[in-house]
């Protein structure tokens, strides 16, 4: 991971440097790279899920109309299913495949935590797991986190059931730098300030694999924001790191 944050960073230098001797067009500076580094992300299959409730708590009172369809992970805290999300505005049976992470009522610290990371929305990234919405369910008593859906599953899983050649695993850690590198950042890709984020949970099954064949990085509930606010005593009562990494 070092070894790539180490190519990508000297590239995008090298860019900066070019870029910089470029002549300027009147009006047309860093404010256009800052829109194309901002444009809207699109999901794997190409469909635009911004619209939907991006980085929010679901104020509606009603639920939003999710199926769920099969569990796709277990987790301490939390189960992971592939759901259908259905188009309200459609009579017809168009959906869109979510994953929906449901916790328990005890682990609600964890779904709060991760909820709170999520809505920052200068987490987006590409290598980032998509966030849509969270909810409470307090009919059932459970807490939903509803994100992107990525039918590879996770980086130990796909690691594990593949060979992948040099070029993928070029792709798979050099995307996987990118959102570290983005998660640790203090700004954006717009050069915007930003809380650096650390994951303090990553591992091979905390990382996804999305249809590319690039990787995106899930389970915040551990993560911790690094904002100035942040004291000593916060940083050393925000629980414990977990040291089992495979
Ligand atoms: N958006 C998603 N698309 C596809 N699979 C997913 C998605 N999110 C999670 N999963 C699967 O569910 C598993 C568990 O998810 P996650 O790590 O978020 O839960 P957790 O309960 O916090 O896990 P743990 O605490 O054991 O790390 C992942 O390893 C992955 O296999
Ligand atoms: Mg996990």
């Amino acid at each position: 991971m070092f070894y790539w944050y180490r190519v990508h960073r000297h590239r995008k230098l090298t860019q900066e440097q070019w870029d910089s001797k470029k002549p300027k067009r009147k009006g047309k500076g860093k404010g256009l790279d800052c829109s194309d580094a901002c444009a809207i992300m699109m999901d794997d299959d190409g469909s635009d899920s911004s619209s939907t409730h991006a980085n929010n708590l679901n104020h509606n009172t009603e639920p939003l109309p999710i199926e769920l369809d099969l569990q796709v992970g277990k987790g301490r805290f939390a189960e992971v299913y592939k759901a259908k999300l259905r188009q309200p505005s459609s009579s017809s049976d168009q959906f869109e495949t979510v994953a929906v992470k449901i916790f328990p009522e005890e682990e609600y610290a964890s779904w709060k935590n991760e909820k709170d990371i999520f809505s920052d929305i200068d987490l987006r990234h590409d290598n980032v797991l998509h966030f849509l919405t969270a909810e409470e369910r307090k009919m059932s008593k459970q807490y939903w986190l509803i994100t992107a859906f990525h039918p590879r599953g996770n980086l130990h899983e796909y690691l594990t059931r593949n060979m992948v050649s040099w070029e993928d695993l070029r792709g798979l850690g050099g995307s996987l730098a990118c959102g570290v590198a983005h998660l640790h950042s203090d700004h954006t890709a717009c050069g915007q300030p930003k809380v650096p984020i650390v994951h303090r949970d990553l591992k091979s099954s905390n990382i996804l694999v999305k249809q590319d064949l690039t990787c995106c990085l899930c389970d915040f509930g551990l993560g911790l924001r690094l904002d100035n606010t942040l004291t000593v005593d916060d940083l050393a009562n925000s629980g414990q790191v977990r040291g089992n990494w495979c």
